[in-house]
C-alpha cells in the first residue's frame, strides 16, 4: 500500500472515530441498563439485546446512491437467507430462535455508514452487524462496531485494512492482494498485455488499494505501467486524464472503481477513440454496469467472486431460489451477502451465549463453511482465502473466461 492510499484510510479511521466519541455521548444505550451515560468500550451493548423472542442483527448497506445496487443485491441475498432459516423453524427442521435483519441505509456515504452502525448498536441493540460492501464504509463502520465490541462480518469488503481494524470485524471474501494478483496475470497471460494504463478513483480506499496491488505483480512479471491517472468520483468528467491515457498508447486500460464511475469512464473513452480493451475488479459487478455504459463496457473483462453462470449445483440451487423471489439474476453481492448470514446464522446457533466476545469467537472458529461463493474459513486474521473467476460482459451475461485458485502463485 502506497502512503498516499495510507493516509486515505487513516483519514476514513479518524473520521469514524470522531463520530464514535461524538455520539456516544448523546448515546441513551445504558438507560435502562442502569449505568452511567457515558458508556464503556468493550462492555456490549448497554440495555442490551432481548433474551427472547427473533434475535435483531443490523445490516448497513448503500440502499441508495451512486453504488445503490450494491447495498441492493446484497439486502437480498441477506434477506433470502433469513427467509430460509424461519421457515426451517416454523417447519420444525431447526431449532433456535428466528432472526430478524434492521437494515439502514448509509447512501453509500461515509458518515452516514458510522452514523447507521451506531443506531444499529445502541437503538435497536443489534447482536451483530452485517456489511458493508465499500471497503471504504466497511472502515468507518467498522470502527463503530470495534468500539462497542460488536462482531461484524463485511460480505465483500475486500481491501486488507478492513479487518485489521480489531478483533470483532470478519470478512468471508478475498483480498485485494489476491485480486490485483490475479488481474495482473489475466492481463499478461490471457490478454497478452504488455503496457497498461491504469486509472482510478483516489477518493475509495478500495480503489486506490486494488491499483497498487495490480501494478506491483504485473511490472514484476516484466509488464510496465505507461500512465497510471487520479480521479474522484465526485468528478465525473475525466476527459484531461483520458487524454493522458491516450496519449501513453496503452494495450489495455484497467480501471479498479466502482460500476457507476468505470461505465461513465469507458463511454468517454470510447469516444476519444480508444479502442483497447478494458479491465476492471470486483467493483464493476452491477448489472446497471450495462445500463450505464451501453456498448462501451460489452466485451471488458472484470474479476469476481462468483458468476451466475457456473454450473456447480449449489451456484444453481441459490439461482434458482433468488430468481424465483426477486425475479432477476443474483450477483456476486447477492452471493456474498446470502454466504455472510448463513455464516453468522451458524455462529448465533453454536455460540455458548450472544455476547460479542462469545459471538466473536465462535465466527472465528468457521471452517469449511458450504457458500455459494466457495468453502469460507476464518483465518486467524478474520479474513477468508477463496478462489476468484474473471467473466468477460456480454449483454446482461458474465461469462466466466478463467478461475484462479486461492493459493494462486
Ligand atoms: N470489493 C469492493 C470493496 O472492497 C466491493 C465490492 C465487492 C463491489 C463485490 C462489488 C462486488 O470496496
Amino acid at each position: 500500500m502506497n502512503l498516499c492510499a495510507w493516509r486515505t484510510s487513516k483519514l476514513v479511521m479518524t473520521m469514524a472515530l470522531a463520530l464514535v466519541a461524538t455520539t456516544a455521548c448523546n448515546s441513551k444505550r445504558n438507560s435502562s441498563g442502569g449505568g452511567g451515560s457515558d458508556p464503556t468500550p468493550g462492555s456490549g451493548t448497554g440495555a442490551g439485546p432481548a433474551a427472547t423472542g427473533p434475535i435483531l442483527i443490523g445490516h448497513f448497506a448503500s440502499m441508495s446512491g451512486a453504488e445503490a445496487t450494491f447495498g441492493q443485491s446484497t439486502d437480498n441475498g441477506v434477506r433470502l437467507a433469513m427467509e430460509e432459516r424461519n421457515a426451517a423453524i416454523d417447519a420444525g427442521k431447526l431449532k433456535g430462535r428466528k432472526i430478524e435483519v434492521k437494515t439502514l441505509d448509509d447512501q453509500g456515504k461515509t458518515q452516514e455508514a458510522g452514523t447507521a452502525v451506531n443506531r444499529l448498536i445502541n437503538e435497536d441493540h443489534v447482536v451483530a452487524i452485517l456489511g458493508e460492501v465499500a471497503s471504504g464504509l466497511s472502515l468507518a463502520g467498522g470502527a463503530v462496531a470495534q468500539h462497542y465490541s460488536v462482531p461484524m462480518i463485511s460480505p465483500s469488503s475486500t481491501n486488507p485494512q478492513v479487518t485489521q481494524v480489531g478483533d470483532m470485524i470478519f470478512r468471508v471474501c478475498f483480498l485485494d492482494e489476491f485480486q490485483g494478483k490475479v488481474m495482473a496475470k489475466f492481463a499478461k497471460d490471457e490478454l497478452k498485455a504488455t503496457k497498461v494504463a491504469i486509472l482510478f478513483d483516489q477518493s475509495q480506499p478500495y480503489s486506490q488499494g486494488l491499483a497498487d496491488f495490480f501494478e506491483k505483480p504485473f511490472t514484476e512479471a516484466g509488464g510496465t505501467i505507461v500512465t497510471r491517472q487520479a480521479y474522484n468520483s465526485s468528478n465525473p468528467d475525466v476527459s484531461a486524464q483520458l487524454s493522458s491515457v491516450k496519449e501513453a498508447a496503452p494495450d489495455l486500460v484497467v480501471l479498479p472503481g466502482y460500476y457507476t464511475q468505470a461505465a461513465n469512464i469507458a463511454r468517454q473513452a470510447r469516444k476519444l477513440d480508444i479502442t483497447v480493451p478494458f479491465l476492471g475488479g470486483d467493483g464493476w459487478d452491477s448489472s446497471k454496469l450495462e445500463e450505464i455504459g451501453g456498448d462501451a463496457v460489452q466485451g471488458s473483462y472484470y474479476s469476481n467472486h462468483y458468476s451466475p453462470e457456473e454450473q456447480s449445483p449449489v451456484v444453481q440451487e441459490f439461482v434458482k431460489k433468488y430468481q424465483a423471489k426477486y425475479n432477476q439474476l443474483p450477483d456476486g453481492l447477492a452471493a456474498l451477502g446470502y454466504d455472510a448470514a448463513n455464516l453468522l446464522f451458524q455462529a448465533i446457533d453454536k455460540s455458548p451465549s450472544l455476547s460479542g466476545k462469545d459471538l466473536a469467537a465462535t465466527i472465528a472458529a468457521s471452517k469449511d463453511f458450504v457458500g455459494v461463493t466457495g468453502a469460507i474459513t476464518i483465518d486467524p486474521n478474520r479474513d477468508a482465502s477463496k478462489s476468484a473467476v474473471v467473466v468477460q460482459v456480454d449483454h446482461g451475461k458474465r461469462t466466466p473466461i478463467k478461475r484462479y485458485p486461492a493459493d494462486l502463485k
